[in-house]
This record gives structure tokens, sequence and C-alpha cells, in this order.
């Protein structure tokens, strides 16, 4: 069987829901209390074993080259100041030489096309996609709930996650069979933002997928579709029609950082959870949520 060595994260997107923040800053640079939303989801990829890393950038999205880079004159002026402490954990984050590759997608075509450019990196290998906009809060990190399923039973995954029956018109949704090994659910339909009342059940595509690498030659072909754009649910369907597909039930929170919202909640989830910050953050809430603060 083959191992899930890669990660492809598409980084290229616009990210027009968050402008005026994202006109210069990657949206993946945000932070999330103070690790970049990227870093988030390297972690959850590097937890699940992962061992390259592959970034598919565009225009302007050179401050996450940079941020995956040693930092040779911070390391160096952390060490004279004796900050060994930050220094331990930069060095941490940072990949080790040779286990990033970065592509460029010349023109948003859409998370298809940014997907198909990574093909010669990730070569003739089952591999993992993991959208960087969705960070997912829970327990067991996603990717490694999703490589252990596929090391029991090799197939395409997608992760999904529950939604209300009225927000399913608002994401892409599978219809699924009966959970067998690993909880894993056979998947009979996908359907890209269905209209209210007629999805087939409430499980949102989270942003998590392994692929086979047999997506790429359909990817090579495939016409637009929705929004004039290359999508890779549209890839997917085609590829599930000949290949086994299941949905793997992620058990947690998800967030989607790329709306304004969502990175809100995001930051209040992490932050309240950590030690360091969590109990002072609750009484800062409390005092904004007071009468007296929502008067100031
Ligand atoms: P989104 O739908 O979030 O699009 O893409 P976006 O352009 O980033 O954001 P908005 O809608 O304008 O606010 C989902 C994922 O696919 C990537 C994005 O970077 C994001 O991780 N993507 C999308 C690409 O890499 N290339 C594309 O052409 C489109």
């Amino acid at each position: 069987m083959r191992r899930i060595r890669k990660a492809v994260f598409p980084v290229a997107g616009l990210g027009t829901r968050f402008l005026p923040a994202t006109k210069a800053i990657p949206k993946e640079m945000l932070t999330v209390v103070d690790r970049p939303v990227i870093q988030h989801v390297v972690d959850e990829a590097r937890a699940a074993g992962i061992e390259h890393l592959i970034f598919v950038t565009g225009r302007n999205k050179g401050a996450i080259e940079d941020h995956f880079d040693q930092g040779y004159e911070l390391e160096r002026t952390l060490a004279e100041r004796g900050k060994l402490r930050e220094l331990e954990e930069l060095r941490r984050d940072s990949p080790k030489a040779g286990e990033t590759s970065f592509t460029r997608q010349q023109a948003p075509l859409g998370l298809g096309h940014a997907v198909w450019c990574a093909r010669e990196i990730v070569g003739d290998e089952p591999f993992a996609v993991l959208l960087p906009d969705m960070l997912h809060h829970g327990r067991e990190p996603c990717l490694k709930g999703m490589i252990d399923a596929f090391e029991a039973q090799p197939s395409n995954i997608i992760a999904v996650s529950e939604v209300p029956m009225s927000e399913t018109h608002q994401y892409g949704i599978l219809g699924v069979g009966p959970p067998g090994r690993r909880g894993l659910m056979p998947v009979n339909s996908m359907v890209e933002k269905p209209p209210q009342g007629t999805a087939p059940s409430n499980l949102m595509v989270s942003g998590r997928y392994i692929l086979e690498p047999g997506v790429f030659s359909i990817l090579e072909t495939q016409p637009r579709g929705a929004g004039g754009e290359i999508q890779l649910t549209d890839a997917m369907i085609t590829l599930a029609r000949a290949r086994p597909f299941n949905a793997f039930r992620f058990e947690g929170r998800i967030f989607d950082t790329g709306t304004k919202l969502g990175f809100l909640a995001a930051n209040l989830a992490y932050a309240l959870e950590r030690p360091d910050l969590g109990p002072a953050l609750r009484d800062e809430l409390r005092a904004i949520l007071s009468p007296a603060g929502q008067k100031r």
C-alpha cells in the first residue's frame, strides 16, 4: 500500500471576501492568535506524518514562502539576545531543507486548476489536499484521522462536517451510504451548493481530501464549471465513477477563516483554550459584553 507523504496547499486565491485586509497580505498569513492561519494547517499536516509540503501560490503570496524559510538574521539575533525559547519555537515550526515546494498558479482559474498545478511535484502517488482557510479544531487532527482510515481502507477520501440543513445551500454537500470500517461512508453523490430543500444530506465538504493521482488527468482536460472556474468537485465526480470514494466525518469545529466572522470566531476559540491567554480574555469578553462595556 502507498503511504500519503505529500500535501498540497492551494494558496493562490484572491481572498476577496476579506478585503481590504487581503489587498497586500495573503489571507493565509492573517494570524489566529499568534500563528498565521497557514501555519495552523501545516501543523495539522505534519501531525499526520506528511513529509513534503507543496504550496500552490499566486501573485502577492511571497510572504508565505518567506514564512516557511529559515530566518537566518532573526535566529542569530534571538540567539545573541538569549531569547532561546522563541528561537526553539521558530526552529520547531520551520520545515527542513527540501521539505517544501512552491509552484505558481499563474492565473486564479479555480481550485481544481490550482491542484492540477501541483501534478509534477506530486507525481504518481496518492496525496492530501488541505484548504488553508478551513481550520479544523478538534481533539484529533482531521488529516491524521483520514490517513489512518486510508491505511485501513485505501480509497479517495473527503472530510465532511455536519451543518444545519438550512445552511446546506452554501456548501459542497455529499450524499453517503452507511458507515463501514473506521467510520468511512461510501459517497453516493456530490453537489456544489444545492438549492434549498434539495441537499442529499447535511454533510458539508470541509476542505480536507485524500486523492489518487488519477485526478490530474481528469483535471487536464476538464472544462470550466461553476463561476467559470475549473472545479475540483467536477473532477472528483468524474473520478468517483471509476474509483472508490469515501467520506470521513470530522468530529470537531470548522472555522472558515476566509470569512470575517469565521476568522474572528477562530481567534476566540483558539485563544480561549490557551492557558496564557484564556482566563484574561474571558475577563475582557465579560467586560465588553456587560451593559457598561457596550455603552463605552
Ligand atoms: P476560495 O473559494 O476561498 O477563494 O478558495 P478565494 O479566492 O481564496 O477567496 P474569496 O472567495 O475571493 O474570498 C478555496 C481555496 O482554493 C484556493 C484558495 O486559495 C483557497 O485556499 N484557490 C482558489 C486557489 O488556489 N486558486 C484559485 O484559482 C481559486
